[in-house]
C-alpha cells in the first residue's frame, strides 16, 4: 500500500487578517507550509506529498520545497489551488500517481499535527476502513441557532448533546478510489473531505486526534503554534 498525502494550502487565510496568503505564513522563522509539510513527511508510510500552492503562488512555494530539508524518501509535488478547498484537493488527487492507494488529506493551516497521529490514520485505513478522521471531544457546548438580522440576538434551536460530539481535525485518511469517487460526485460546499464520502453513504470512522493537531485559523492560534514549537525545542 503506496500513501500521499495530498496538502490543501491555497487559502488566503481572511480571518488570519491582511497579509501573506496564511501556509505561507511564518512560524518561529519557518513557513508555516513547511512545518505541515514536515509533520506528513515525517511518518515513514508517506513516500510522496502533493502541495496544492495558492492560483499564483505554485512557483514560489516550489521554490520553499527546494531549499527546505525534507527526508530522503519523501517526493513531492506542488500543483496550483482553487477557488475553494474542495476544488484545491480535486486538483491535487489529480496530481497523484497510479501506485497510490491510501490518500491523506491535510490542511497547511494544521502545521503540528504529531506523527502519531498521523500514523494512527494510515494503519486505520489499511485495516480496511474507507474513511478515518481525527477528532477529540468538544471543551464548549455547542448551540444551534437562528441566524437572523445582524447584531439582533439569535434565537437558540436546539443544544445536541455534548458527549456526543467530536471536533474534526486532519490528516483524514482515505482509500483512494473512494475519495475520488466522492470529489467526482458530489458538489455541495463542504468543510471535510470525509463528509463527502458520508454523503456516498459509506461509512467513516473516527480516531483519536490531538490538542497539536488545531488549525491555525485566527491571530490567537500563531501565539498558539509559536508557544508549541518553543516548548518542544526546549
Ligand atoms: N484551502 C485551499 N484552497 C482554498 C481554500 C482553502 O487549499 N481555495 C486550504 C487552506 O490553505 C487551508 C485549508 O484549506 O490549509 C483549511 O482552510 P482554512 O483554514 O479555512 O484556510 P483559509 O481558507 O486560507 O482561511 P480563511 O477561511 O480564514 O480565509
Ligand atoms: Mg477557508
Amino acid at each position: 500500500a503506496r500513501t500521499a498525502a495530498v496538502i490543501p494550502a491555497a487559502g488566503r487565510g481572511v480571518r488570519l487578517g491582511p497579509g501573506a496568503p496564511k501556509a505561507l505564513r511564518a512560524l518561529n522563522g519557518t513557513p508555516m507550509l513547511i512545518h505541515a509539510v514536515r509533520a506528513m513527511a515525517a511518518s515513514r508510510a508517506v513516500s510522496l506529498v502533493v502541495v496544492v500552492a495558492p492560483p499564483d503562488g505554485a512557483g514560489e512555494v516550489k521554490n520553499l520545497l527546494d531549499t527546505h530539508a525534507l527526508p530522503e524518501r519523501t517526493d513531492y509535488l506542488v500543483v496550483p489551488g482553487g477557488q475553494t478547498r474542495q476544488d484545491s484537493v480535486r486538483l491535487g488527487l489529480e496530481a497523484l500517481p497510479d501506485a497510490i492507494t491510501t490518500v491523506l488529506v491535510h490542511d497547511a493551516a494544521r502545521p503540528l499535527v504529531p506523527v502519531d497521529t498521523v500514523d494512527a490514520v494510515i494503519e486505520a485505513v489499511r485495516d480496511g476502513a474507507l474513511a478515518v478522521v481525527p477528532a477529540l471531544p468538544l471543551a464548549d457546548t455547542v448551540k444551534q441557532v437562528q441566524p437572523g438580522e445582524k447584531g439582533e440576538p439569535e434565537p437558540v434551536v436546539a443544544t445536541p448533546e455534548r458527549s456526543l460530539l467530536r471536533a474534526v481535525q486532519t490528516p483524514q485518511g482515505f482509500e483512494r478510489d473512494t475519495l475520488v469517487r466522492a470529489h467526482a460526485t458530489v458538489r455541495d460546499n463542504v468543510t471535510d473531505d470525509a463528509s463527502m464520502v458520508e454523503q456516498l453513504g459509506l461509512q467513516v470512522v473516527v480516531v483519536p486526534g490531538h490538542e497539536e493537531a488545531f488549525k491555525v485559523t485566527r491571530p490567537l492560534d500563531l501565539v498558539l503554534a509559536e508557544a508549541v514549537l518553543a516548548r518542544r525545542r526546549a
